[in-house]
């Protein structure tokens, strides 16, 4: 290790949110000692954060923030959680900072790391959906502007890079890490049949989850999303978020979920298992786009706009409007008898379960100023 002692945790890796962990997994298992884990606190409950350190036997963070969460938004929360982040990063510097994905965490770990002339290695580089409104779009965007080396899991997510002017030297094609951590968390075959018969979901269900703010806070789209899936006539299981669960409340829309299977938040290993053994997905995640396509399971995507396009060319994901168009997909798709055996000889367009292995030597080569490994786009 060119001499930096093992328990100098050099490589920080900053998350803060349940699919940062999940997709970080796999690489804080390779960095070893060398991973120093900076949680920034945006997702505090357990259900949502330690189940995941303890899924994937992650040691504890080695830093724990507060998450900046509170009344004042996106604004106050980047702002604080980069002037945190900064203060630490100046009083025990890291030769590399990682951050994955494009959440608030995200954007504050690539600022404080950058400002404080530390190199930044963006895991999941470059995805656009082309819609400002979306707040992850926005931090897309910066950490673009802000990473060194960008780990892109597709070759259309490096296209999308270098046509914002990206340097090709500081792209690689990788892979994205949430192959490999699906590989990892699901349970055998004979486990994924107890855990859906623990859920009350033996025969054929729907697995549904939702937390954009686009469904969630309008209260016109939640209510047509909801009422679709209580119409379908199939069991639907619903793992609830916590922003979905209190907009339920807010919005008065409690009756609708009477007719669901809800679930507090589930950990990865049950949500695969369910994911596994359900006929059909619907989802506005992103990581459920991605872990559709490992597990071979068809996926609506109740959102107008979508930085997975790979997943819908190659026939495991479609976008639909929530209320009638969900609805009517569903039924189509549930009556196609033919769907899983084409999705289950179609494969993932996100790689090969190597992509952490790659980052790891990237962002090792960055943290010990070596070449980087690997060849840049169109090389
Ligand atoms: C965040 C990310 C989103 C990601 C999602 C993963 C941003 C802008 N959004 O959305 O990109 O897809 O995480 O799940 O960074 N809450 C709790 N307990 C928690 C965390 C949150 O109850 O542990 C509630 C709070 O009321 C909070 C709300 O959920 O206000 C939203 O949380 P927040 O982290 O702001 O956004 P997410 O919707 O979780
Ligand atoms: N997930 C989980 N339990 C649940 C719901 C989702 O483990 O109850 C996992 C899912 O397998 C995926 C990740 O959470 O890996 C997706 O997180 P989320 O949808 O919150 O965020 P996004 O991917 O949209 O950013």
């Amino acid at each position: 290790m060119n001499g930096i002692p093992s328990d100098r945790r050099d490589v920080a890796v900053v998350l803060g949110t349940r699919p940062e962990i999940i997709k970080l997994a796999p690489l804080i298992r390779l960095l070893g000692d060398r991973a120093r884990i900076v949680h920034t606190g945006q997702h505090y409950d357990s259900a949502l954060s330690s189940t995941f350190f303890a899924n994937f036997g992650l040691p504890h963070p080695h830093l724990l923030l507060d998450g900046a969460t509170g009344p004042w938004g996106r604004g106050a929360q980047i702002g604080s959680l980069t002037a945190e982040l900064a203060r630490s990063f100046v009083t025990d510097p890291p030769r590399a900072v990682v951050v994955q994905g494009d959440t608030n965490s995200t954007s504050a770990g690539a600022q404080a790391a950058h400002y404080c002339g530390i190199p930044v290695v963006h895991v999941e580089a470059g995805l656009r959906s082309g819609d400002r409104a979306m707040p992850e779009e926005i931090n897309r965007l910066v950490v673009g502007v802000l990473a060194d080396v960008h780990c892109a899991a597709t070759e259309q997510a490096a296209a999308n890079l270098l046509a914002t002017g990206t340097a090709p030297e500081r792209i690689r094609v990788t892979g994205n890490t949430v192959v490999e951590a699906t590989l990892m968390s699901l349970p055998d075959p004979a486990e994924r049949d107890r855990i859906a018969h623990e859920h009350g979901a033996d025969g054929a269900f729907v697995l549904a989850t939702v937390h954009r703010p686009e469904n969630t806070d309008s209260p016109e789209r939640l209510q047509a999303l909801l009422t679709a899936l209580a119409d379908l006539g199939e069991r639907v299981v619903m793992p609830l978020h916590p922003r979905t669960r209190a907009k339920v409340k807010q919005f008065g829309l409690e009756h609708l979920l009477e007719r669901l299977t809800v679930t507090d938040p589930v950990d990865h290993p049950t949500f695969l298992a369910l994911a596994d053994r359900a006929r059909l997905l619907v989802s506005d995640s992103g990581g459920v786009q991605e872990e559709a396509t490992v597990l071979k399971k068809p996926l609506l995507v109740v959102r107008t706009s979508t930085e997975r396009p790979e997943a819908v060319t190659a026939g495991f994901s479609r976008l639909v409007e929530p209320g009638r168009p969900l609805l009517d997909a569903a039924r189509a798709a549930l009556a196609d008898t033919d769907l899983h055996d084409r999705l289950a000889g179609t494969a993932s367009p996100y790689g090969d379960g190597t992509a952490s292995q790659q980052i790891h030597a990237l962002a090792t080569a960055l943290a010990d100023r070596a070449p980087l490994p690997g060849a840049a786009p169109g090389r």
